[in-house]
């Protein structure tokens, strides 16, 4: 079991690289099968600009789809692109058989309309989880492609034992990748969620007395260090799933230090990254598997309590 170096840490880690490596392996076994069916999973990006955080991740799930046995496609449009550009990506991926599943990199320029551009996509190939349907069904607790870093944060949670059903779990941060996605899941009624589940954001004052009365406390900001030691209650796990760059290093939401006080938590490179890109690669393989099945199978399966 690893544990955090330093003279007073005694967290454990969530160690996300290790588990979504055992995860591609499982991937990879899929896709082989898919492939020798005549299926071989596609998986489609589109990056709008030269944002240089963006482009790394893009690359890197390119890396894995070749890890995998997944085929991948690439559009790379410039940052000066229209509406017009970017829907006309859209709807090549839309009509593109071989292209199974597919994301839009966010965030896109200021100039383009997010929404307009999610909208535009075909549900059944949302490998994000982020289309209106696909977030609609999600609060409707139907079976959908549930946003990757929301899925693998419930997944990395569950891996490592960490109690999260019936507890009390603060998500901080409400942006449509992470926050506000994830807290629909947590509040699912199924396993590893089913969490009594807050959500602060910006507009909250007193973000310490909330983060000191969690169990489970996630934090999605984008703001450096902005979970303390002194927040934290002894014994939570916390998550650090917002990241920001200082030049060249990539910071957590999770001061370094929560580790002397905290039971689990991740490390600052390979927790939640690797976790979203695998739930990636499991969207897509399932996206594959739904397109194989032909067009009704696209229908949202009956609800599950929620
Ligand atoms: N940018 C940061 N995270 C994500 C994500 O999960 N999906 C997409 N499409 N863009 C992102």
């Amino acid at each position: 079991m690893s544990v955090i170096s330093g003279t007073d840490s005694t967290a454990r880690l969530l160690d996300g690289e290790s588990l979504a490596r055992r995860i591609r392996g499982e991937i990879a076994g899929e896709v082989a099968a898919l492939s020798a069916a005549g299926i071989t999973p596609g998986l489609g990006t589109i990056l709008v600009g030269d944002d240089g955080p963006s482009a790394r991740y893009v690359e890197m799930k390119h890396q894995d789809c070749a890890e995998v046995g997944i085929r991948s496609y690439h559009e790379h449009l410039p940052s000066r692109s229209s509406m017009e550009d970017v829907l006309g990506a859209v709807s090549r991926f839309n009509e593109d058989p071989s292209v199974h599943a597919y994301l839009v990199q966010l965030p896109l320029p200021p100039h383009l309309d997010e929404s307009q551009v999610l909208y535009a996509m075909e549900p059944g190939k949302d490998v994000d989880g982020l289309h209106p349907v696909n977030l609609g069904r999600l609060v409707m607790g139907v079976e959908a492609p549930l946003p990757c870093t929301p899925a693998g944060i419930v997944a990395l949670l569950a891996a490592y034992g960490v109690q999260v059903e019936g507890r009390n779990v603060v998500v901080i941060g409400r942006g449509i990748t992470i926050g506000r996605p994830l807290a629909l899941l947590l509040a699912l009624r199924r396993p590893g969620c089913n969490a009594a589940v807050t959500v602060v954001h910006t507009g909250v004052p007193d973000l310490a007395g909330y983060v000191a009365r969690a169990d489970v406390v996630i934090a999605a900001a984008g703001s450096p260090g902005l979970v303390t030691k002194e927040m934290v209650k002894p014994g939570a796990a916390v998550v650090g799933a917002g990241i920001s760059w200082e030049g060249r290093r990539i910071v957590s939401d999770v001061a370094e230090d929560v580790a002397s006080v905290a039971s689990w938590i991740t490390p600052r490179l390979g927790g939640v990254g690797p976790m979203t890109r695998a739930m990636l690669l499991r969207n897509a393989v399932d996206a594959a598997r739904r397109a194989s099945h032909g067009p009704s199978s696209d229908a949202p399966s009956p609800p599950r309590s929620g």
